[in-house]
């Protein structure tokens, strides 16, 4: 699972501010009590207090064991005294216990099982929400799903490859489909080609959505922003210590317009250092390019985008740009 640290900080956060609240809330609900039933406030300290009577009765020896029976009785009967009291007045037994919101771990985010510490489900879901919070500050997320991904906007007629792109779009997107229903550490790197405008953005960030939904760490990021990182680490020393720590680390990177960037002899070695790593480690990547693997190559290196080639699946393509079909449509909705 791996999460950049931002995120883990924003998760732990949102468990222990759930934390706190329950817990205030329980100290809101004790003090109406005392003040509405000022008995229960005597008895819960009576019976808070009589731990420290029974150490007070073994220090002070004597007949301590005779002592410690009485305190024993006394305790027990102030309990049972408490219990009625709370029931008479409508209020379950636990009422001054704070009520969290996950019963499992109390919302500290870890529980034991076995002697063993093991994260709880609740930690992991807030991981994973937050990662998308992340996410979506530099990506639509949440407006490119499967779910809106719509085949109608890719011609019927066949073009120059005579290749028909509604039919050849369905099974990318089917490919991309299955990709994230059976996401891995194992899964293979995918290499979106094609112009602008054609989904590819839209097609990684639904795989990025279902990816997160299972609890892997994703990182988007577009080419230019990643050599923007890479810049501003090299010449002011200030940067995104996050994202670059974690492009080499999250289980899933995604890097959009490969190519679009400004590329010069600085830059080129770290996208080739981070595609490498990456492969390496075996730890999948998405790369989505407006170029064509000869312009790639020309911008990089032969070096790098042979290797790239040999390790990924590559995916074109085809249709025309969506955005100019969307405008159109909206407008031929408003003056029909
Ligand atoms: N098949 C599709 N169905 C619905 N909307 C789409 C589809 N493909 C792309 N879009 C939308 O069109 C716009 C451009 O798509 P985008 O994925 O950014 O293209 P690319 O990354 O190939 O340049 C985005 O707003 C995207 O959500
Ligand atoms: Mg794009
Ligand atoms: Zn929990």
């Amino acid at each position: 699972m791996g999460y950049s640290k931002k995120v883990f900080r924003a998760a732990t956060a949102k468990l222990s501010g759930r934390k706190q609240d329950a817990e205030r809330a329980a100290e809101e609900r004790r003090r109406a009590i005392y003040r509405q039933l000022p008995r229960t406030e005597e008895l819960v300290k009576g019976i808070g207090s009589s731990g420290i009577r029974a150490a007070r009765a073994v220090v002070r020896g004597g007949n301590a064991a005779e002592e410690l029976e009485k305190l024993r009785a006394d305790n027990l009967r102030m309990q049972n005294e408490l219990r009625a009291l709370l029931q008479a007045n409508g209020y379950t037994e636990n009422v001054f216990e704070p009520d969290y919101s996950c019963k499992r771990c109390n919302d500290t985010g870890y529980y034991e099982q076995d002697n063993i510490t093991l994260m709880c489900p609740c930690l992991k879901k807030a991981l994973s929400e937050c990662a998308c919070e992340e996410l979506n500050r530099y990506a639509p997320l949440y407006q490119c799903t499967f779910a809106n991904f719509s085949l109608d906007y890719y011609p019927t007629e066949p073009n120059e490859h005579n290749i028909v792109p509604r039919s050849h779009m369905e099974k990318v997107c089917r490919y991309c489909r299955e990709y994230a229903d059976n996401f891995s550490l194992h899964s293979r790197n995918l290499l979106f080609f094609g112009a602008t405008g054609l989904g590819k953005t839209h097609l990684s960030l639904a795989i990025a959505n279902e990816v997160i939904q299972k609890g892997f760490g994703v990182i988007y990021v577009s080419a230019p922003s990643l050599i923007q990182q890479y810049e501003q680490r090299m010449r002011y020393g200030s940067y995104d210590e996050d994202l670059l720590d974690m492009v080499t680390d999250c289980d899933l990177l995604i890097i959009d317009d490969l190519g679009s960037e400004f590329t010069n002899q600085f830059t080129v070695p770290h996208i080739y250092n981070l595609i490498n790593s990456r492969l390496l480690l075996a730890r999948p990547i998405i790369i989505s390019t407006n170029l064509t693997m000869k312009e790639l190559e020309r911008q990089y290196s032969y070096r790098m985008v042979s290797r790239l080639s040999g390790e990924t699946e590559k995916l074109n393509f085809f249709g025309n740009d969506i955005r100019i079909g969307k405008k159109r449509l909206k407008k031929v909705q408003k003056n029909p």
